[in-house]
C-alpha cells in the first residue's frame, strides 16, 4: 500500500513512540518525530528513510515546557507540512509518597501528560477538522481505569487522557476524525527507570504494544488496551486493583521506603 500521509509522534525517540515510527514506516507513512534528543531521533530517521523508503523529520522540543504544542505547530507549519495523524505519545511518571515528591516533579507530569498533549490535540485537531479527515491517538496507560496509590499523579493524568480522549472522539467523529486511547499496561521501556522503579517481571515488549496501537488506529477503535492480562485487570474491581497498584508500586520502586 502506497501512502503520502504523515504522522507526527511525540516521544519517538525510545519505547513505545520508537516502536510506533517503524511499524508507521513499514506501512510507508513519512513522519515528523519529536523529542528531546535530537541525535536519537536523527540516527532513527536515518535507519527508516534508509529501510522504508519515507521522508522523516525531526523536531527537538522539551514538551513538558509552557507553550511547547504552540512551538511544534508553529514548526509544523514552517516546514510546509500536513500532519494527517498525530500520536500524543511523550509522558512521564514517578513513584514515591505524593507528599514527598518535588513539586516541580507533579508540574513536569502534569505539563508533559495533559496539558500539551491537550494543546497539541487542539491545534492538529483544528488543521484535521479544516480537512473533515484526520487521526488522533492519545497514550494512557490501563493506570486510567484506577487510583495510583504510589504514583497518583501520574495515574490520575492517564485518567484524564483516557477520559479526554473518549470525548473527543465523539465530538471529532462528525468530521471524519477518529480518537483512539492507547492504554498499555507494563511494558518493558525507559519508562520504569525513569520513574524510579524496577520493570515489571512480565512487562510487554513495546514492538506488541506499537503493533496494537496500529491495527486499533487503523480500525477507529476507541480504546485499545494491548494483551489478554491486561484486559482482564481494567474490568477488575477499581478498590481491589488500587490496592495491588500500591503494593506493586512499593515493592518495584528502587529507592527504599
Ligand atoms: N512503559 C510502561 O510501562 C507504560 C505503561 C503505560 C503507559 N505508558 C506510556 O507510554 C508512553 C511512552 O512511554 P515509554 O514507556 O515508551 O517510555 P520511554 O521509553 O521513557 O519513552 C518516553 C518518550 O517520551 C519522550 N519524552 C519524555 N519526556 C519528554 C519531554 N519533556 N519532552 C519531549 N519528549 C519527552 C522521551 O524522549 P526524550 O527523553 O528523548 O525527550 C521518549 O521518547 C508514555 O506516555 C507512558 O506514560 C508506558
Amino acid at each position: 500500500m502506497e501512502n503520502k500521509e504523515t504522522v507526527l509522534i511525540t516521544g519517538a525517540s525510545s519505547g513505545i513512540g520508537l516502536e510506533l515510527a517503524k511499524v508507521f514506516a513499514f506501512h510507508k507513512f513519512d513522519l515528523i518525530l519529536v523529542s528531546r534528543s535530537i541525535e536519537k531521533l536523527k540516527e532513527l530517521a536515518s535507519v527508516l528513510k534508509n529501510d522504508y523508503e519515507v521522508n522523516v523529520q525531526v523536531i527537538e522540543y522539551d514538551l513538558s515546557k509552557s507553550g511547547a504544542a504552540k512551538g511544534i505547530f508553529n514548526k509544523v507549519k514552517s516546514m510546509n507540512l500536513q500532519v494527517d495523524m498525530l500520536i500524543n505519545n511523550a509522558g512521564t511518571g514517578i513513584v514515591g509518597f505524593f507528599h514527598e515528591i518535588e513539586e516541580s516533579k507533579d508540574l513536569e507530569i502534569m505539563q508533559l501528560n495533559m496539558i500539551t498533549l491537550t494543546e497539541m490535540t487542539k491545534l492538529f485537531s483544528r488543521e484535521m477538522i479544516k480537512r473533515k479527515r484526520g487521526k488522533i491517538l492519545n497514550v494512557a496507560s490501563t493506570g486510567a481505569f484506577s487510583p495510583g496509590p504510589f504514583t497518583a499523579v501520574y495515574y490520575a493524568s492517564k485518567a484524564y487522557v483516557l477520559s479526554f480522549s473518549e470525548a473527543l472522539s465523539i465530538e471529532l467523529g462528525q468530521y471524519n476524525i477518529t480518537v483512539t486511547a492507547l492504554c498499555p499496561g507494563a511494558t518493558r521501556t525507559n519508562y520504569s527507570k525513569n520513574a524510579g522503579k524496577k520493570d515489571m517481571p512480565n512487562a510487554m515488549n513495546p514492538r506488541r504494544v506499537a503493533l496494537a496501537a496500529y491495527e486499533g488506529l487503523i480500525n477507529n477503535k476507541k480504546i485499545v488496551v494491548p494483551g489478554i492480562a491486561n484486559k482482564i485487570l481494567i474490568r477488575l474491581p477499581k478498590r481491589l486493583v488500587s490496592k495491588i497498584n500500591f503494593k506493586t508500586q512499593k515493592k518495584l520502586s528502587i529507592s527504599k521506603r
